[in-house]
């Protein structure tokens, strides 16, 4: 089997592939995406290659976690390059199927995981977790991989990704991956390309926004009053407009006034063309 990145577009072609190494007892890892890949998702497939022996990837812009009116038919889709930069990073095996392989005709099965998935990106995008709940469970059912890696950058994702794992009994080791950011702050992310340059200069207020609700959390201040503040701060940097700015409890993403628990302060606001989400971690002294 050659060393450099190999792609398969068949759920057959992927299970035979990942069995070939399970049957030498080879660990495999698994990174799921929608292309147009950075640094973030290169950094999953490098915490990949550090847990197991063997990384396999996914590049599927899942049409099922878009609102009608959103991004699907301009969300940037570059596979030439997304395989060349899997390859160089080390991974395995790409696998990129067609709308048709993942949804079949006659396709009437949906994941919806209570809880965790309402509010947040949730309240804002109404069934995008049905969707992502769905296509990463049809995903990690597909890969039988022995581990999976998502980015804490979509943090109510990964609790929705835990969740759904653990409640349906799917077995694979599911691991967080911290963000990787530009040197001013601004999380990596694939939507960061609709940006102008102008925008693109005012897009770190986003995370120095949480720093301060953290700051001021760890000070002991009321969350709903520094969410406040920080949505009227994005919002005079030049932000179009503000979804949510919250704290929630880390692991289970309950409502949270004080820093009684570990937290995470998420925020999505729009700038520009762009929608922009990010979350980072308050933890109690
Ligand atoms: P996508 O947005 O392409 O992200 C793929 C993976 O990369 C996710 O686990 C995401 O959290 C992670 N990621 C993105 N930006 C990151 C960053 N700056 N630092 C670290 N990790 C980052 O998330 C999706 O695709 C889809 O919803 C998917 C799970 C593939 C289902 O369709």
């Amino acid at each position: 089997m050659a060393d450099s990145l190999d792609i398969v577009r068949s759920v057959a072609d992927l299970r035979s592939r990942v069995q070939y190494w399970r049957d030498q007892g080879l660990r495999v890892a698994f990174v799921p995406t929608m292309g147009a890949l950075h640094d973030g998702h290169l950094s999953l497939v490098r915490a990949g290659l550090e847990l197991a022996d063997r990384v396999v990837a996914s590049v599927f812009v899942n049409p099922t976690q878009f609102g009608p009116n959103e991004d699907f038919s301009r969300y940037p889709r570059q596979e030439e390059r997304d395989a060349a930069l899997l390859d160089g990073a080390g991974c395995h095996l790409l696998f990129a199927p067609t709308v048709a392989e993942m949804y079949p005709a006659g396709f009437a099965t949906k994941v919806s995981v209570t809880g965790v998935s309402e509010g947040l990106c949730g309240g804002a995008r109404p069934g995008h977790f049905d969707g992502v709940a769905t296509v990463v469970t049809k995903l990690l059912l597909q890969a039988q991989a022995h581990l999976a890696l998502f980015g804490e950058k979509d943090w109510q994702q990964l609790t929705v990704i835990r969740r759904l794992v653990r409640d349906l009994d799917i077995p694979v080791d599911v691991v967080g991956v911290p963000t990787v950011r530009e040197a001013d702050g601004l999380a990596l992310s694939s939507r960061n390309a609709y940006l102008s340059d102008g925008d693109r200069k005012i897009a770190p207020a986003l995370h120095r926004a949480l720093q301060a609700v953290a700051a001021g959390l760890r000070e002991g201040k009321s969350a709903s009053e520094l969410c406040h503040r920080a949505a009227a701060d994005l919002l005079a940097a030049g932000f179009l407009s503000v979804d949510y700015v919250e704290a929630r409890a880390a692991a289970d993403l309950t409502p949270l006034d004080r820093l009684d628990r570990p937290a995470r302060i998420l925020a999505a606001a729009r700038l520009g063309g762009a929608r922009l989400i990010d979350n980072i971690a308050a933890d109690p002294a």
